[in-house]
């Protein structure tokens, strides 16, 4: 068995190669996503990508770990961190921590994943000191989209000044990573130059200590959901759809089941035997 990725050799990289990061929710993708990727991220986006949600709003602790199973089961290399689901540890440190020890002990996670920068402060500070590493997460933050009124570029402008705090709050409270997501880049470039832990971008800059993507989006499963920020690397949901097509006609047309895929009378070990 390969050595797995810690926290402490995530924030090492700071500066270095870039970390290579995507989400994953289910096993058989995870097993390919830890091929290539240093983080393996349960995402909340789990209930938009997987679960028909409007938002993570509804998305529960029950359903995280779930998914944090699965995808535990494909993970050998890759840091696994699972996120924090909306609800589940705003109220105070120690609602966080039961919570994210919670996830920690029955997913076998390494680090927790949570949004908000100088108003989580406090929790990171009280999670990290106990043992649960943390990657923070600022900027747009899908869990706050109704107090945003949308899913928003953050930062613009004099904004710039409330994410430059939130980063060097997260940083100060022992985060050992940061995902900046939908920040202009000159914002992402500035905060990565000045804040000490390595930044994931998700629609930030390409000078960002590393990237992160839904798996999902990035293989074109979705054929409306297409942000600026996505490149769509494979169109497997048009592929998909091809081939369920495909089937659909065979079926209809008798082509499908064909010789090869059914089963003859004579017993394969007999059959075996005599020829
Ligand atoms: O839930 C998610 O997938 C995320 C990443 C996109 C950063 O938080
Ligand atoms: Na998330």
């Amino acid at each position: 068995r390969i050595a797995a990725l810690t926290p402490p050799d995530i924030l090492a990289r700071k500066g270095g190669e870039p970390l290579v990061c995507l989400t994953a929710y289910t096993t058989p993708l995870a097993r390919i996503v830890d091929r290539h990727c240093d983080i393996v991220l349960v995402g909340d986006s789990v209930g938009m990508v997987l679960h028909g949600l409007p938002s993570t709003l509804g998305v529960t602790l029950d359903m995280m770990i779930m998914h944090g199973k699965a995808v535990r089961r494909g993970v050998e290399r890759a840091l696994l961190v699972v996120d924090m689901p909306f609800g589940s540890y705003e109220e105070s440190p120690e609602q966080a921590f039961r919570n994210a020890a919670r996830i920690m002990a029955e997913t076998g996670c390494s680090a927790v994943k949570l949004e908000g920068g100088e108003t989580m402060e406090r929790t990171i500070r009280f999670l990290t000191r106990h043992g649960i590493p943390v990657m923070g997460h600022i900027g747009l933050t899908p869990q706050a989209v109704n107090s945003f009124g949308g899913y928003k570029v953050q930062g613009r402008g004099d904004d710039a000044f409330h994410i430059l705090r939130d980063a060097e709050a997260v940083a100060d409270a022992g985060a050992f990573s940061v995902v900046l997501e939908k920040v202009p880049a000159a914002l992402a470039d500035r905060i990565t130059a000045t804040t000490p832990i390595p930044t994931i971008g998700i629609g930030a800059s390409a000078s960002c200590d590393g990237q992160i993507l839904v798996v999902d989006d990035m293989l074109g499963m979705f054929d409306t959901f297409r942000p600026k920020f996505v490149k769509r690397f494979a169109e497997l949901g048009q592929t998909a759809d091809e081939a369920i097509a495909d089937y659909a006609s065979d079926v209809r047309a008798r082509r499908f089941p064909a010789a090869e895929h059914v089963f003859s009378d004579t017993a394969p070990a007999l059959h075996k035997g005599k020829t």
